[in-house]
């Protein structure tokens, strides 16, 4: 068996007989008319059933079916200008593959937490179908931007010595006898990577015991990091907003009717355009403070500080130069004030929040040796890391986009957990 024919490529077969293998989505009927909603994970197509078009075993069958059966169903495509697909399939055969018996999603609210418990069934809904479609649009239009570009995609391992992003959130494993991490980040290995193929990304899992039980939290999220040889803060944010509004762009273009379905104001992300808004980071807490938001300059910025800070832009803002005691280790010095980091977040609008950390990294082996020892981080472990300002060291940065913090965003749904299909959280591992 091997389907010859998907709904989504249904308008090259007007006019002919094909096999469509699906589950049914929905049904009604009317006198001698069933109407049978029929999804196979393209599409969504009507099959329509006329008593004097089938056998009379075939119209009894439809009566039988339930939601989620799965069917081979035989017809012709005709036009249909009422329907969204714009055709529908005039039924000759109908095979039941498999019934199915109370299936557990009905369309009717269901609680959050029944969803996510069904989580392997609340996949095949159509709101799951167009978050998953544009989350899929979000991955290929990463990879070709980079592409574009001469990036090189270097994968970086998951399995780490050491921690990359503060050692409060690692997951620790055993490995053979010794402690290992699931990776935080890529970064570090991708700064080897810069130094040898000079632009490189990553593009993969990455893991965070994080505590935070909030809208913008997983524990395992995928990120794509790229890296540069011989780039400053400025080119690491010209980067940035290249990307982000190229998948602003993209997602507008080739995903409209997934973004309706979604009904996402598509006005919001329309309002993306250059140039972002680059504002440093005591520019930003005076803004805070403009608008009479408690904050205390020094800290990070928390999931109520950015969605104040974002309401105050139409488009997402770079937050620039950061207290270096809120940010990572192998940040950059500024060089005008030490005090600071050459650090950057991209805050999205609309109260989604950081999507992109990153800055220019630091690249003198002296100063970056002091920051180890300042955070505790043993030389050792680190060698490698530090040869790498030993043997021709080079200017360079990148920076870390959360895919799906991003694809929340563009969807504009609520929560990141619609947006990968098995969502890993503090108080979540099942299914
Ligand atoms: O700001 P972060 O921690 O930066 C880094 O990891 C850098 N090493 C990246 C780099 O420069 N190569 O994380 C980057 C992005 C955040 O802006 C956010 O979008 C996402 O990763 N992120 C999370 N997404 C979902 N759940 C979490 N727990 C996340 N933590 C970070």
């Amino acid at each position: 068996m091997k389907p010859e024919v998907y709904i989504e490529d249904i308008s090259t077969h007007l006019g002919k007989e094909v096999t469509l293998y699906g589950w049914l989505y929905n049904k009604r009927s009317s006198g001698k008319l069933r109407f049978l909603q029929l999804r196979d994970g393209t599409g969504i197509i009507q099959c329509v059933v006329f008593k004097k078009e089938v056998s009379p075993e075939i119209f009894t069958l439809t009566d039988e079916l339930n939601q989620e059966s799965s069917l081979a169903v035989t017809g012709v495509i005709r036009e249909d200008k009422r329907s969204p697909l714009g055709f529908e399939l005039g039924v000759t055969n109908i095979e039941m593959l498999s019934n199915c018996i109370d299936y557990p999603i009905q369309p009717k609210e269901h609680t959050v937490s029944f969803l996510m418990n069904n989580r392997h069934l609340w996949l095949r809904s159509s709101r799951q179908f167009a978050i998953m479609k544009i989350r899929d649009e979000v991955i290929s239009a990463i990879n070709d931007f980079f592409h574009q570009r001469k990036f090189i995609l270097m994968d970086t391992p998951i399995i780490t010595p050491n921690a990359c992003e503060g050692t409060t959130s690692l997951f620790k494993l055993g490995y053979f006898g010794q402690d290992a991490f699931l990776a935080q980040s890529g970064q570090l290995y991708n700064e080897a990577n810069a130094m040898a193929f000079s632009k490189v990304y990553c593009f993969g899992p990455t893991f965070r015991a994080e505590k935070s039980k909030t809208r913008r939290h997983l524990t395992e999220f995928w990120m794509v990091e790229p890296e540069m040889a011989f780039y400053d803060l400025d080119g690491v944010m010209d980067l940035a907003e290249d990307l982000v509004l190229y998948l602003v762009e993209r997602v507008l273009e080739r995903q409209k009717k997934n973004l309706d379905l979604l009904e996402r104001d598509i006005s919001k992300l329309e309002q993306v355009k250059r140039p972002l808004h680059r504002i440093t980071y005591q520019q930003a807490v005076e803004k805070l403070e403009q608008v009479g938001h408690a904050f205390k300059y020094g800290e990070d910025f928390g999931g109520e500080d950015e969605t104040v800070l974002t309401q105050q832009y139409d488009r997402p803002i770079l937050v620039h130069r950061w207290p270096r005691q809120c940010k990572a280790f192998y940040m950059k010095k500024d060089p005008q004030n030490s005090d600071l980091a050459m650090g950057v977040d991209v805050l999205a609008p609309e109260g989604y929040g950081e999507i992109i950390g990153g800055g220019q990294r630091e690249d003198d082996y002296q100063t970056l040796l002091e920051s180890l020892k300042k955070h505790d981080l043993s030389e050792e472990d680190f060698f490698w890391y530090l040869d790498l300002r030993k043997y021709g060291s080079v200017p360079h940065g990148g920076f870390g986009l959360g895919l799906e913090r991003t694809v929340a965003w563009l969807c504009g749904t609520h929560h990141v957990r619609e947006t990968i299909p098995f969502p890993r959280m503090l108080e979540r591992i099942i299914p």
